[in-house]
């Protein structure tokens, strides 16, 4: 059997954690990790396809990767997550050297598929969606060198948004008991762990109802009480999901950060309307409202699209007066992309290539002043920063802030994984300086 594996990720969150779940299980099966896949006897590729050039960048990949295998015809090539669960068996046709097709539910039987791949030099598609998620297997010191780490606490999605290939890629709604996610969560934090992220398509609709009846806001009230766990977080929220009682959790329990990435799509009620999204620009700006109510610094991030079918000039400016009226810390901005199986695939009025980009870049331009705006705002405050090691330029620490904004300051002193307090003296478009205050 192989030896060393090497794990390229690809696309979300999600996927990080599906890969350090697998890296885990893949240890405990007897293999190391290795950083350079021209050492490796065992490769996968974590695949993302939520839009067209995130499936054109995998494809590449493969690609490169099955040239290895033409020099090194014993290497166990596997291609896991979205792509492979969408494509199953097709991925065969197009890439043939591929040996093993592993759905994004099917992760937990890898060690004796491999053992199958191995023994009876056979290719195998696993793409089973109605297949639970079952317990992460652990590798206790898998996370003995950081600082944060993701928990999944539920999978799927009920939503079925127009435009949105997730419902059909990682199946239907499924949490996972809170047991089972404190005793995670404690594994993490006895390795040093200070901060988690939550996480799940959409996570502020957990529901565990099978021995127990806990919602999100209860689990996070059960997270809170964990002794040395410094920094909650969680992502991703849907709007309609998000009720009061998650929204006091923000006042209520210190350890849980002041933000919130919470899509927003579109700012047009005739748009959100046709992308199914179940809310309207009034209730989102009712949510926020109530969020900054809490505290006027709270960080709102979101995701927006420009050129969903049939979205004209005022559609779109009715999004660009949205994100000036809310002024957000950060967005994602994408292209509508069209993909295979989704409603809106189907819908007339497409929007031209020509108009996405330029609309795109508008909103981008926009965007970028607001994030400088919001930013400038920390300057001369006193802020708490989870410190994460040295920046990239060198010579300094960085770490994030509880908005979660990257703060990066001079010290002669090694403080990695620590909580500091920071004076914000300049702010930037993706970071924030300052210097260390020292004796706290
Ligand atoms: N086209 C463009 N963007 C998309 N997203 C999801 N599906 C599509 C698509 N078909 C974006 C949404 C979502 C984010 C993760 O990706 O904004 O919130
Ligand atoms: Fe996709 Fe909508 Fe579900 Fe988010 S809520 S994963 S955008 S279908």
């Amino acid at each position: 059997m192989c030896r060393f594996y090497y794990i390229a990720t690809m696309g979300c969150q999600m996927n990080e954690y599906d890969s350090d779940c697998l890296g885990q299980q893949l240890m405990n099966y007897g293999l190391a990790a290795t950083d350079n896949h021209e050492n490796a006897d065992l490769i996968i590729i974590n695949t993302c396809t939520v839009r067209a050039k995130a499936q054109q960048k995998a494809f590449s990949l493969i690609g490169r990767m099955m040239s290895i295998k033409k020099r090194k015809p014993d290497v166990i090539l596997g291609v896991m997550g979205c792509i492979a669960q969408q494509e199953g068996s097709d991925l065969l046709k197009k890439f043939p050297d591929i040996d093993l097709v592993l759905g994004t539910r099917e992760i937990g039987s890898t060690p004796q598929l491999l053992d199958r791949i191995t023994k009876g030099k056979e290719k195998i598609v696993a793409t089973d969606l109605s297949i639970k998620p079952i317990p992460r297997e652990r590798h206790d010191g898998y996370f003995r060198n950081s600082i944060k780490s993701y928990i999944s606490i539920m999978e799927g999605c009920n939503n079925f948004c127009s435009y949105c290939i997730v419902p059909y890629v990682r199946g239907r709604e499924v949490s996972r008991s809170s047991k089972e996610i404190m005793e995670e969560a404690k594994s993490l934090v006895s390795q040093g762990i200070k901060e988690i992220t939550l996480l799940g398509q959409n996570v502020n609709s957990y529901s565990f109802t099978e021995r127990e009846d806990v919602d999100f806001p209860m689990l996070l009230r059960m997270l809170s009480g964990l002794d040395g766990l410094n920094r909650i977080r969680f992502t991703t929220s849907h709007p309609k999901d998000l009720s009061d009682d998650l929204i006091s959790c923000f006042k209520e329990l210190s350890v849980l950060c002041p933000h919130i990435h919470l899509p927003f799509q579109s700012g047009s009620d005739r748009i959100l309307r046709m992308m199914n999204r179940g809310y309207s620009r009034e209730q989102y700006i009712e949510l926020i409202a109530k969020l900054r109510d809490i505290r006027p610094d709270f960080a709102i991030t979101s995701d927006v699209m420009v050129g969903f079918p049939g979205e004209s000039d005022k559609d779109f400016q009715m999004t660009i007066d949205l994100i000036k009226k809310i002024e957000f810390d950060n967005l994602f901005s994408f292209k509508y992309s069209d993909r295979k199986g989704t409603f809106s695939e189907n819908m007339d009025k497409k929007v031209d290539e020509h108009e996405k980009s330029s609309r795109l870049s508008i909103l981008q331009s926009i965007q970028k002043e607001i994030t400088l705006k919001r930013n400038i705002k920390h300057i001369g405050k006193e802020e708490e920063v989870l410190v994460e090691g040295e920046s990239k330029k060198g010579g300094q620490l960085t770490g994030r802030n509880e908005t979660n904004k990257i703060v990066n300051f001079y010290s002669d002193i090694k403080l990695t994984g620590s909580l500091v307090r920071v004076y914000i003296k300049h702010a930037f478009i993706n970071s924030l300086q300052g210097t260390l205050i020292k004796g706290h």
